[in-house]
């Protein structure tokens, strides 16, 4: 431009323009900034050779390396499979009553286990397990059908009440009120007789009848429960519908029925042995007695 002249102070040049006697200099780009700016562009252009970069209408570049995000995935994944694959077959292998004595399978079932309840339990039992209306707490020491390892994993195969599935655990409590087998009377003097069991109610000796009559086959003469029922316990703090006189007039009246999934088709074998682990685990977990068939068999059998 015409007007560009060397400014004296600086030895720069300036650009040529001036508003009002004002003047910019033209100082070049700092060195040190225009090399990071020329190695920016060698590096991108070798990552463009290298890598997947370009999108194209259906794929991408690929790069020379023929890395991918998915194949390092994949890799990984199949490292790590190979890594657990020893622990695995081993937890294949062992009948679950087993397992506690190996400690270290044991803990790795649990691992494994707690990951699995996370994905496939929580929804109905809680994230700590701890149940709710209707679901029962698989934290404490209070089963409906059995807490050693052999009677979880049997509840987890086969599920509770599960229509289709022929060996799932089954019992249905009579409908008292809806069936008419009681009047609502009876109902609410067996409904006490039930509370008395926990001392709050009188027992009656009307209520005790009743109770012998009509609920003792299954929830036992104390009302201890029968696991063989999957009858809860009504002599304890914990209940499954509520302890209030309201709810076991109306459990009497119109009993629910909690159905709980079979897993033996969803899962597989080792995935819930490693889920009944970690349900043992929780704090309630019994330890598994070898029964004989007949016991009188097995005794008349000692020499
Ligand atoms: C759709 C809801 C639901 C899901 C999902 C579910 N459960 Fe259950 N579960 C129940 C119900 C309801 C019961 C109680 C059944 C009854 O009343 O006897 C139960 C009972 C149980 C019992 C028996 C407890 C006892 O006292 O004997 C165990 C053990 C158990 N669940 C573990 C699991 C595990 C492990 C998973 C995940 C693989 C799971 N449940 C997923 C609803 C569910
Ligand atoms: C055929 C067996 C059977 C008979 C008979 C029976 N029950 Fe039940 N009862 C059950 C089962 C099984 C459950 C658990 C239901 C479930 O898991 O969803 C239950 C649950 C209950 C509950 C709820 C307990 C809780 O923790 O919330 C009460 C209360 C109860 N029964 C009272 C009675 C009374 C009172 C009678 C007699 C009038 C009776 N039952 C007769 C099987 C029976």
């Amino acid at each position: 431009m015409a007007n560009k002249r060397i400014d004296e102070p600086t030895g720069t040049e300036t650009v040529g323009h001036e508003w009002d006697g004002i003047e910019e200099l033209d100082t070049p780009m700092p060195r040190w900034w225009l090399w990071t700016l020329y190695a920016t562009i060698v590096w991108g252009i070798i990552y463009v050779v290298l890598y997947p970069a370009w999108p194209l209408l259906r794929t991408g570049t690929e790069g020379v390396l023929g890395w991918s995000s998915r194949g390092q995935l994949a890799q990984e994944m199949r490292a790590e499979n190979q890594r657990r694959a020893p622990t695995l077959t081993a937890l294949s292998r062992v009948p679950i009553e087993r397992l506690p004595d190996d400690s270290r399978l044991m803990r790795a079932a649990v691992e494994g286990g707690r990951a699995a309840f996370r994905v496939n339990c929580v929804q109905c039992h809680g994230s700590g397990a701890a149940g709710g209306n209707g679901y029962p707490n698989l934290n404490d020491d209070d089963w409906l059908w059995g807490g050693d390892l052999r009677a979880i994993e049997y509840t987890l195969v086969h599920g509770v009440r599960q229509p289709g599935v022929e060996s799932t655990r089954n019992s249905m409590m009579p409908a008292f009120g809806r069936d008419g087998l009681l009047t609502p009377a009876e109902i609410s003097t067996v409904a006490d007789q039930v509370l008395s069991f926990s001392g709050k109610a009188k027992p009656t000796a009307a209520g005790a009848t009743l109770y012998e009559n009509n609920c003792a086959s299954c929830h036992g003469p104390q009302g201890k429960g029968l696991r063989e029922f999957g009858a809860p316990n009504l002599a304890d703090a914990i209940w499954l519908y509520g302890s209030g006189k309201g709810r076991i007039v109306q459990q009497i009246s119109n009993p629910r029925m909690g159905v709980m999934p079979a897993w033996g088709g969803r899962l597989d074998p080792v995935t819930i042995k490693m889920l009944a682990a970690y349900v043992h685990s929780l704090g309630g977990g019994e330890d598994f007695v070898e029964v004989a068939k007949d016991p009188a068999v097995a005794v008349d059998e000692q020499p």
